[in-house]
């Protein structure tokens, strides 16, 4: 990672940080289409009980949506101030960077709803590895992505986007 990258990673997480209550305040609605048909959807490819790793958990609003569905979640977030947002709403929340922190598992599956979109290419080449390496064979992985072309790493202060713009990508995560 260069300068430049680093700088703008930094950022992109200091904002989050300075900006984690508004952010809670811009989702509390809960969990709407197409995002909460993706969570059913995908809480009904795994069995009841199944242990989820949740990347970039934020606020644990889909944390929340797919524990009601009957899966267990771990709720590790980035910024500190979700894991401490998590931890005042009664749940086990922890610091992870998925880029380089032990991941735990074996999970049944991966929820990572707007988290990749924040990793430079380079990096989601390695994050998806390493998941896939803590993920049971024929585990679920979701990563909820921006649609277009190209690459651009989204910065905070542009992905503060709705559900509705995101896309959702249910596909197999098995290790390699
Ligand atoms: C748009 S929020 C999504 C939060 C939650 N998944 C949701 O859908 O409401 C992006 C999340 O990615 C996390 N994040 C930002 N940069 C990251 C990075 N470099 N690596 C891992 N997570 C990151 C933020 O802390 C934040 O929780």
């Amino acid at each position: 990672m260069d300068g430049r990258q680093q700088a703008q990673r930094d950022a992109t997480i200091a904002s989050y940080q300075e900006g984690a209550q508004e952010y809670r305040a811009a989702t509390e609605s809960g969990l709407r289409s197409p995002l909460a048909d993706a969570a059913g959807q995908y809480a009904r490819t795994l069995s009841p009980g199944a242990r989820v790793l949740e990347i970039g958990s934020g606020t644990g609003r889909d944390a929340r949506e797919l524990e009601s569905l009957g899966l267990s979640v771990r709720r590790p977030d980035i910024t500190p101030a979700f894991v401490e947002m998590m931890r005042a709403d009664g749940y086990t929340a922890d610091v992870l960077d998925p880029l380089t922190d032990d991941l735990g598992g074996p999970y049944d599956g991966v929820w990572a709803s707007a988290v990749l979109v924040h990793l430079t290419r380079e990096e989601t080449d390695v994050v998806l590895r390493r998941l896939a390496t803590v993920t049971r064979p024929s585990g679920r992985l979701f990563a909820s992505l921006k649609e277009g072309d190209g690459r651009r790493r989204a910065q905070a202060a542009t992905c503060r986007e709705s559900a509705s713009s995101r896309t959702g990508v249910l596909s197999r995560c098995a290790p390699r």
